[in-house]
């Protein structure tokens, strides 16, 4: 059975993402990677620099949702906010980005 033309927006992990100050929603699918690769390729400009969850340049608040981490994070900046760079959404979200 060929999937094509399925609705990407049909896939069982899609997740809503909402970048509140750039006024975007965009839908995650794993295939999209970091959520700091799927907001690049939304067209949002986000600060990075190692992009390996070293430095926290690509740090930015979580207001709505949850977020998993490819890997363990050091969470030493504080509540809510996440580096973009390694994790991706486990719920629909909204980032201050
Ligand atoms: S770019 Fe360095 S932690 Fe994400």
């Amino acid at each position: 059975m060929s999937n094509a033309g399925a609705n990407p927006d049909a896939h069982p992990l899609a997740r809503s993402v909402s970048f509140k100050r750039s006024d975007k929603t965009a839908t995650w699918t794993p295939k999209a990677g970091s959520l700091l690769d799927f907001a690049e390729d939304s067209g949002i400009a986000m600060d990075y620099s190692c992009r390996s969850g070293e430095c926290g340049t690509c740090s930015a608040f979580l207001l709505e949702g949850e977020i998993a981490f490819y890997s363990d994070p050091d969470e030493k900046f504080g509540p809510g906010l996440h580096k973009t760079c390694c994790s991706f959404p486990k719920t629909d979200i909204v980032l201050d980005a």
